[in-house]
């Protein structure tokens, strides 16, 4: 695993964005694996940043996101589909028939879970997938559980998540319980993965995954398994690492 630890924020999101402008210039109609949460919000700035400028175009671009809240209206703020709009697709000169987010308001979680799968077969290989990391060692909706699932399901929030999402949403808002995601074996197709993590609340996670080991206490730890991930971090979420 290549690990690039950075000293501020800022940094993080520059480098990660460096990571993304060079696929989009070696295949300008790439299939980016998005995520959403704050650690990706200064990068979808940097990416905005640049197309305003001339330097990236999203026009070609196709896109995948890795989880939604289920159920969630798309136009409710808490969604994730909200999200990308937001904070990447309504900045950017992207078409918005080519960015995919599950629906959290699909009548038949199990049909879409499905349908989100043959949506990204149809697009062939995930260029870059880009994964935050929860701080129970969650990537997408992934939870520690005993066994992993392989494929785009329906799961049920740990406590962990569901307290660490809870600062999102205002008193008197309904937090869904339960989202969409894809499993272990969608994210770990991907040609190359961009894991990005920082603060101290993230470091046993990062501990883990640094460890080489694999765990399902530590959905993260399975990218152990791909020969093309890249870990940006900041010294916080480092500092539990045994150098
Ligand atoms: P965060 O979430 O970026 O809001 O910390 C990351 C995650 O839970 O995957």
């Amino acid at each position: 695993m290549r690990v690039i630890v950075c000293e501020t924020y800022e940094e993080m999101s520059v480098r990660a964005a460096d990571e993304i402008a060079a696929v989009m210039q070696a295949r300008p109609d790439c299939v980016l694996g998005l995520a959403t949460g704050s650690t990706p919000v200064g990068m979808y700035d940097e990416l905005v940043r640049r197309c305003d400028a001339g330097e990236l175009d999203f026009s070609p671009v196709r896109t995948v996101n890795l989880d939604e809240y289920y159920p969630i209206s798309p136009d409710n703020a808490q969604s994730y589909r909200y999200f990308m709009n937001t904070n990447l697709f309504d900045r950017v000169n992207i078409d918005k028939k080519n960015t995919a987010v599950p629906d959290g308001s699909a009548e038949d979680p199990e049909a879409e879970c499905l349908a989100y799968e043959q949506k990204i077969a149809a697009l062939g290989q995930v260029d870059i997938q880009v994964l935050g990391i929860g701080q129970n060692g969650h990537i997408g909706f992934n939870e520690p559980d005993s066994a992993l699932h392989p494929l785009t399901h329906l799961t049920a929030l740990t406590e962990s998540t569901l307290r660490a999402n809870a600062r999102f949403f205002s008193q008197g808002e309904v937090m869904p319980t339960a989202a969409l995601t894809m499993g272990m074996g969608t994210i770990l197709r991907a040609k190359k993965i961009l894991i990005l993590a920082n603060g101290a609340s993230k470091a046993d996670a990062v501990a883990t995954l640094l460890s080489g080991m694999l765990t399902t206490a530590c959905p993260a730890s399975f990218l152990n398994l791909h020969d093309d991930v890249t870990l940006i971090c900041d010294g916080a979420a480092m500092s539990k690492v045994n150098v």
